[in-house]
């Protein structure tokens, strides 16, 4: 079972899943955690070249091609291998990001970027995608109070970026209702991480 978190900036996904997967760890299924853009050595390497504030020259097709490599790279080293194991992965952002950030607020266009993912990831889809959904304004609220987490390239965007982020999620979920769940990631922390438990084990149980 591949499932990739997904949501804007701030959504609080990270935290949300953290509460759930020590649950299901107590349950007895065998998770691996990881996280994108990174996850391995090389595909950390790419993730500190897109996210480094310093690289505003960076073009959008180079953006989404690295995107692109380090998900084939993490793939390749971690992701293919538990899944062959017989693991759950649970994965921080995956190809909808790519299609969201780059194909709907970046203006590359959903197919066109979904083409260059296609060759990268050999046609994997997650099995379950959860959208923590939130205004954006809400979420880099949030961002902003946090002040242990980095800012990062993207987070720099203006809000309208973030507003078109948003909507591409909202219109991926619409495309692909049989893989995706959203979540109200404006509610409390428990009400989230509770519903992001529900809906692990409703697609688990299936
Ligand atoms: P990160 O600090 O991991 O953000 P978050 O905690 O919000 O997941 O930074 C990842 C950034 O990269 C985030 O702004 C979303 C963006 N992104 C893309 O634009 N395209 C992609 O394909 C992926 C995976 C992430």
């Amino acid at each position: 079972m591949f499932i990739t978190l997904e949501g804007p900036e701030g959504s609080g996904k990270t935290t949300a899943v953290e509460a759930a997967v020590n649950k299901l760890i107590e349950m007895g299924y065998q998770i691996v955690r990881t996280r994108e853009p990174g996850g391995t050595v090389i595909a950390e390497q790419i993730r500190n070249v897109i996210l480094d504030k310093s690289n505003t020259a960076m073009d959008s097709r180079t953006e989404a091609l690295l995107y692109a490599a380090s998900r084939r790279q993490h793939l390749v080293e971690k992701i293919w291998p538990a899944l062959k194991d017989g693991k759950i992965v649970i994965c921080d952002r995956y190809l909808d990001s790519s299609l969201a950030y780059q194909g709907g607020a970046r203006g590359l266009g959903i197919e066109e970027v979904l083409k260059v993912n296609l060759f990268a990831t050999e046609n994997t889809w997650p099995d379950l995608t959860l959208l923590f959904d939130v205004d954006p304004e809400i979420g880099l609220s949030r961002i902003s109070k946090n002040a242990a987490r980095e800012v990062n390239r993207l987070d720099l965007e203006k809000l309208d970026f973030h507003k078109r982020v948003r909507n591409t999620f909202l219109q991926l979920a619409a495309q692909y209702p049989d893989r995706y769940i959203i979540i109200d990631a404006s509610k409390s922390r428990e009400e989230v991480a509770l519903a992001t438990l529900d809906a692990i084990l409703s697609k688990l149980c299936k």
